[in-house]
């Protein structure tokens, strides 16, 4: 697929469609490697990369329920049951980290960079025939979720991206008309 193409057909796959098989040890070597040549002003590399597979997904998506009902013991059992399959479905989950470093590089930048990285994996993981999604919610921006990561205070969770091999065909929706959003500036 050429890269112009690959860029054409990008689209999510929603993470509960995302099944077995997802890329192997070989195969995430290449896609990290890959996704992490980010544009990166002053080289910080502000991010790091977090996998969660197999048994430690399930435990990671159990901790982060029995946080929860912690914070919200009247959480509706709808509730319970979505925060309990969260991390059920890809069999490759990857949080991507980010690490702002203070001085001269502003925050945005540094932030751009991990969203970068993020993009990236969705990219590779549609180059290498997989699907993915980038997803957030609550536990992105929540300090006890980023302890249960093993987070430092200052690295926040940009993106767990979904990856795996898609369950069925995902149609593509509506896409902004790119003139739309496209001008010529004129002086
Ligand atoms: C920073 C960021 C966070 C996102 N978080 C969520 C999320 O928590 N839940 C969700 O349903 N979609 C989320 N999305 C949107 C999906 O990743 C995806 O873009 C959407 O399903 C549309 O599909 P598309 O990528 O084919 O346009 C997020 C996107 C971005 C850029």
């Amino acid at each position: 697929m050429d890269t112009l193409h690959l860029l054409l057909d990008r689209r999510s796959v929603p993470a509960r469609q995302l099944t077995e098989p997802g890329p192997d040890a070989d195969e995430q070597a290449r896609l990290f490697a890959a996704a992490l040549r980010v544009p990166d002003h002053g080289k910080l590399a502000p991010w790091r990369l977090i996998t969660l597979e197999g048994e430690a997904k399930h435990e990671f998506g159990r901790r982060l329920l029995d946080l929860a009902i912690r914070k919200d013991p009247d959480l509706p059992p709808a509730r319970r049951e979505k925060e309990a399959q969260r991390y059920s479905f890809a069999p490759l989950v990857v949080a991507v980290v980010a690490h702002v470093q203070q001085g001269r590089i502003p925050e945005q930048e540094q932030l751009l960079s991990a969203g970068c990285v993020a993009y990236n994996l969705l990219l590779g993981a549609q180059a290498l025939g997989y699907s993915a999604q980038w997803l957030t919610g609550w536990a992105a921006y929540d300090r006890d979720a980023a302890a249960i990561l093993g987070l430092d205070e200052d690295e926040r969770v940009i993106a767990f991206v979904h990856i795996g091999t898609p369950a069925l065909d995902v149609p593509e929706r509506e896409r902004p008309a790119p003139q739309s959003r496209v001008c010529r500036w004129t002086p």
